[in-house]
């Protein structure tokens, strides 16, 4: 740009690209244009979601080395970062469906995941099967001609119910219908592509991320084609993440193994000792041998049954609600996946507008009380967790 004029010049500062050296860490590229040398050269960059980078909703080098993470992490052939865990659900089902398509779904979802899939039924003509996530022969029974989406989650909220992946994969084995599942609550711990599934959905606002300082979403493919499918429907949804957004993430995959290998062992740990809590009537937690599902938990879940645990106070909803108030170290707060320990009460927040018999259908209690179990030390987490059930007693 020398022999320019400085106006010219301050718009088109030296671009540095390194040589001779390389940058340990992922870098934030947060520009949003990528300049060719020719035509042709941006032509092919239009095709695919493995091309070359041109404007960052199709595609930029910060989000793709999450999306190279992820593919890792996964085991699959592609990924699609998204703007929120939402946007990835959305695209999968909105990529993938048309009207006149059917769904087969397990009935404890994620709310926002439930909601969507209504809203598909009552807006857009895809229909619902509702099933109950525990037995194989439901799905089997329940497939059409139309069926083209099998939606589970590993492990479901607030119940902690796992699902057993490889025997409902084999359910729809041959049939065409693609298996989705959420494995937002268990990364790393359950691998799903490796026992048959074939897009694994995640809100990397949770656990991958992890720090509390950024929304994301991701969903990991088994074969490219799929991904080739779902990628040109987002790319018109618009659902791809800030750059930011994805660099925070790729920091927080870091130490994911390591927070959720943590947070796992004091799960355990806290729910040993509520369990044995005189005003502790039941807890859910996987990794104790009275769940329903422990055995699945042993076959899917072998190095840890994650961060997020449940128990129902013998007090019901009065004794739920000053508990989840009660506490001084854990924080009274929506999400999961934190550094920090989170305490929600379904009853009184999340489920508010459910009446009893609605809870009791969802599985959830009154007295019900979800906690995701952060970095602290288990011993401070079990003092304010013992003095908040005290006052709830
Ligand atoms: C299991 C599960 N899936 C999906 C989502 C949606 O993720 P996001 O809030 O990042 O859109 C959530 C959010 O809580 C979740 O818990």
């Amino acid at each position: 740009m020398t022999g320019h004029h400085p106006q010219t010049r301050a718009v088109h500062p030296p671009v540095i690209v390194p040589e001779g050296s390389r940058p340990l860490g992922v870098p934030l590229y947060q520009g949003h244009l990528f300049s060719f040398d020719a035509s042709d050269e941006l032509a092919t960059a239009f095709e695919g979601p493995d091309e070359a980078f041109f404007y960052a909703r199709m595609g930029n080098p910060t989000v793709r080395a999450l999306e190279h993470a992820l593919t890792e992490l996964e085991g699959g052939s592609g990924t699609l970062a998204t703007a929120s865990g939402m946007g990835a659900v959305n695209a999968v089902l909105m990529g993938l469906l048309r009207s006149g398509d059917h769904v087969i779904a397990q009935a404890a979802l994620y709310g926002g995941t439930h909601a969507l899939l209504q809203d598909l039924a009552a807006r857009w003509g895809v229909e619902v099967t509702f099933v109950s996530g525990d037995d194989p022969a439901e799905v089997r029974d329940a497939l059409r001609d139309t069926t083209r989406i099998l939606y589970l989650e590993t492990v479901a909220n607030p119940t902690t119910h796992v699902t057993d992946l490889p025997a409902f994969t084999e359910a729809v084995r041959g049939t065409g219908v693609l298996t989705v599942v959420d494995n937002t609550f268990v990364p790393l711990l359950c691998r799903p592509i490796e026992h048959g599934v074939d897009i694994v959905v995640h809100s990397t606002t949770k656990y991958l991320g992890g720090h509390g300082d950024t929304i994301g979403g991701a969903a990991v493919f088994a074969d490219k084609a799929v991904h080739q499918r779902v990628w040109e429907h987002a790319v018109e949804l618009g659902s791809t993440p800030d750059p930011f957004a994805s660099w925070l993430t790729v920091r927080g995959l870091a130490t994911m193994p390591l927070r959720v290998a943590r947070q796992s062992a004091s799960a355990l740990d806290l729910a040993r000792r509520l369990a044995a809590h005189p005003s502790v009537a039941r807890v859910h937690y996987p990794g104790l041998e009275d769940h329903p599902q422990h055995d699945i938990a042993r076959r899917l879940l072998p190095d840890g049954a994650g961060g997020v645990l449940a128990f129902e106070l013998h007090g019901g909803r009065d004794a739920g609600r000053t508990f989840s108030e009660a506490v001084e170290l854990v924080s009274l707060g929506p999400s999961l996946g934190d550094i920090a320990t989170l305490v929600m009460h379904p009853a009184s927040t999340s489920h508010r507008q459910l009446d009893a018999a609605s809870l009791a259908a969802a599985g959830i209690g009154e007295g019900t009380v979800r906690l995701s179990i952060g970095l602290e030390h288990p011993g401070d987490l079990w003092a304010d967790i013992d003095q908040a059930l005290r006052k709830a007693a």
